[in-house]
């Protein structure tokens, strides 16, 4: 990775891309230069073949993000508030979703509105047990506009996110965990190492497996497909990858897989 941003600082080591969005006195707030930047630096990574899997983090101790930057789109009109969400939506919050690599985030504090909606949107979520997690924007009289009201009725189910959504409660890790919004928790000083830990498992298997898996998971959330059909043709299609030959053979000979790295 070659470039460099304003307020994301993108770093690779072993194989993970760790991100993290960096306007700490803002708390981390996403403004339009800040999602343009992890759009960037996602795209670059995509494309970079020693990157497995990405993280994601906001700096400082006290916030992951604490939403949008409010005070970017205060003066929006309707017509720039649609804009905002439908560009936010293709340029980040969908784009991670079906991005070709694990992408998890690391949830350091207060992952607020755009925050939460940016954790969402990732894979998996790791939070640290001082996290506070909401989609206050009913306070803002707003709603949320960056995939909340749909990925949160997936995690935590109906009953649960019409509750977060409509009173704008924070929830805490430790709750967050039990209802399946969050993976695991640790200590703040544990967190990232966690996240590793998991990428580190990720990055030994088969890349090609692992991409078409993340395909086909969120092909169960497409309304136009049907994930059933979907997951028939991709596991057909597996048949015919170097990694399936080379998985199968190195089980088979009791040896350690040494998978491709396309
Ligand atoms: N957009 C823009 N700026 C934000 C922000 C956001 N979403 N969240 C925090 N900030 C800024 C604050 O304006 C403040 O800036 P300043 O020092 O220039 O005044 C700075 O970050 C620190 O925040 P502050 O509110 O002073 O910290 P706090 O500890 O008192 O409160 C929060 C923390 C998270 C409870 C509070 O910042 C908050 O409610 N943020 C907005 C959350 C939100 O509604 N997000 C959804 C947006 S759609």
């Amino acid at each position: 990775m070659t470039m460099t941003y304003e307020n994301v600082l993108a770093e690779i080591e072993n194989g993970v891309l760790t991100m993290t969005v960096n306007r700490p006195d803002k708390l981390n707030a996403l403004n339009v230069k800040t999602i343009e930047e992890l759009h960037e630096a996602l795209l670059e990574a995509e494309n970079e073949k020693e990157v497995r899997v990405v993280i994601i983090t906001g700096a400082g101790t006290k916030a992951f993000v604490a939403g949008a930057d409010i005070a970017e789109f205060s003066g929006f009109s309707i017509e720039q508030g649609r804009q905002m969400s439908a560009t936010g939506h293709f340029k980040l919050f969908n784009f991670i979703e079906n991005y070709s690599k694990p992408v998890i985030a690391a949830i350091n504090g207060f992952a607020l509105g755009g925050g939460l909606e940016l954790a969402m949107a990732c894979h998996m979520r790791v939070a640290s047990d001082n996290a506070k997690m909401g989609l206050p924007e009913v306070s803002l009289g707003l709603i949320p506009g960056y995939g909340g009201t749909q990925r949160l009725a997936h995690l935590v189910g109906k009953g649960k996110a019409f509750e977060m959504v409509v009173t704008a409660d924070m929830v805490n890790a430790q709750d967050a965990c039990q209802w399946g919004l969050v993976n695991h928790v640790t200590t703040q000083e544990e967190l990232l190492n966690k996240c590793k830990e998991i990428a580190t498992k990720i990055s030994a298997k088969s890349g090609m497996a692992v991409k078409t898996a993340i395909r086909v998971i969120n092909a169960g959330y497409n309304n136009h497909l049907n994930g059933y059909e979907v997951e028939i043709e991709e596991f057909g299609k597996m048949f015919g990858t170097v990694d399936f030959k080379e998985g199968v053979s190195a089980f088979l000979e009791k040896r350690k897989a040494n998978f491709s790295k396309n």
